[in-house]
């Protein structure tokens, strides 16, 4: 698989996206066909191809402000790790314990259980188009999805942003999270520069990764993204 979407480079963004999007069909779906039968849904787009968007940038970059911004626009459907990870601690599961552990810590959670909650909405979606928000993590994260969903990313956003306006953005966030305190937003840092950047040139030095310059209006931010959606003729929803 990996070898065949290398192989394309020399094509346009768009021909290498609809390359990708053949090359990853078959396992995508076949990892679906293999987890707990799920009821046919009427509506679900099972003939159309998952186009998959990893949105990657610092704690408090603004990744969840401008997915909310494509949802409405493009009609994708959100998929926040850190929002997956934090219902399965409300939902008092098994291993909530660890994961706010980690969370107030500021580590990352076990790939592999990060990656089969991802997997369940998939399967529970009825859309076809997500943004998979604050994933991957790290290196050890994207190989997880690979082996376990094995489907690669259409494209990478990275939200640029400088420490010192993402710690203003975190400490003015008030939306009472554990983890939006001083402390751990270092410790936060620490581990995206550490564990996030690499992942980032992991995409850059695959031609997938779009670079947003993540300082300015939420409406400045959002009009370096639209372009790269709008390109795909997704059906628009405004
Ligand atoms: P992330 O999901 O990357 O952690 P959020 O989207 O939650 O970031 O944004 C963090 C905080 O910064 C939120 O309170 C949000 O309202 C605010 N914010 C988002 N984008 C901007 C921006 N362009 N300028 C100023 N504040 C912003
Ligand atoms: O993206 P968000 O800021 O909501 O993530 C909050 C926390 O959730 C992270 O600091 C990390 O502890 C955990 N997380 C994780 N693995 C991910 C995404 C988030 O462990 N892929
Ligand atoms: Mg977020």
């Amino acid at each position: 698989m990996w070898r065949r979407v290398a192989s394309v480079s020399h094509l346009t963004f768009a021909q290498k996206s609809i390359v990708n999007k053949d090359v990853c069909k078959l396992k995508f779906w076949e990892a679906f066909s293999t987890g707990i039968p799920r009821k046919e849904k009427g509506t679900f787009q099972r003939d159309k191809t998952p186009f998959i968007t990893f949105v990657l940038g610092g704690p408090g970059s603004g990744k969840g402000t401008q997915c909310m911004k494509i949802v409405e626009n493009f009609g994708f459907t959100h998929l926040s790790a850190g929002d997956i990870l934090r219902r399965e601690i409300a939902s008092n599961s098994a291993d909530g314990t660890m994961i706010l552990d980690t969370i107030k810590e500021g580590k990352i959670v076990p790939s592999e259980l990060t990656v089969k909650l991802i997997q369940k909405e998939m399967e529970s979606s009825d859309n076809y188009k997500f943004l998979i928000d604050g994933f991957p993590r790290s290196e050890d994260n994207r190989i997880a999805f690979e082996q376990i969903i094995g489907a690669e990313p259409d494209i990478v956003l990275f939200f640029d942003c400088p420490e010192d306006e993402m710690m203003k953005r975190v400490l003015n966030r008030n939306q009472g999270r554990v983890d939006d305190n001083i402390d751990t937003i270092k410790k936060r840092l620490k581990v995206f520069s550490a564990l996030n950047l690499p992942v980032v040139k992991y995409y850059l030095e695959r031609g997938k990764l779009y670079k947003i310059n993540a300082v300015g209006t939420v409406d400045e931010i959002y009009k370096q993204v639209y372009p790269l959606f709008a390109q795909f003729n997704f059906e628009q929803q405004v």
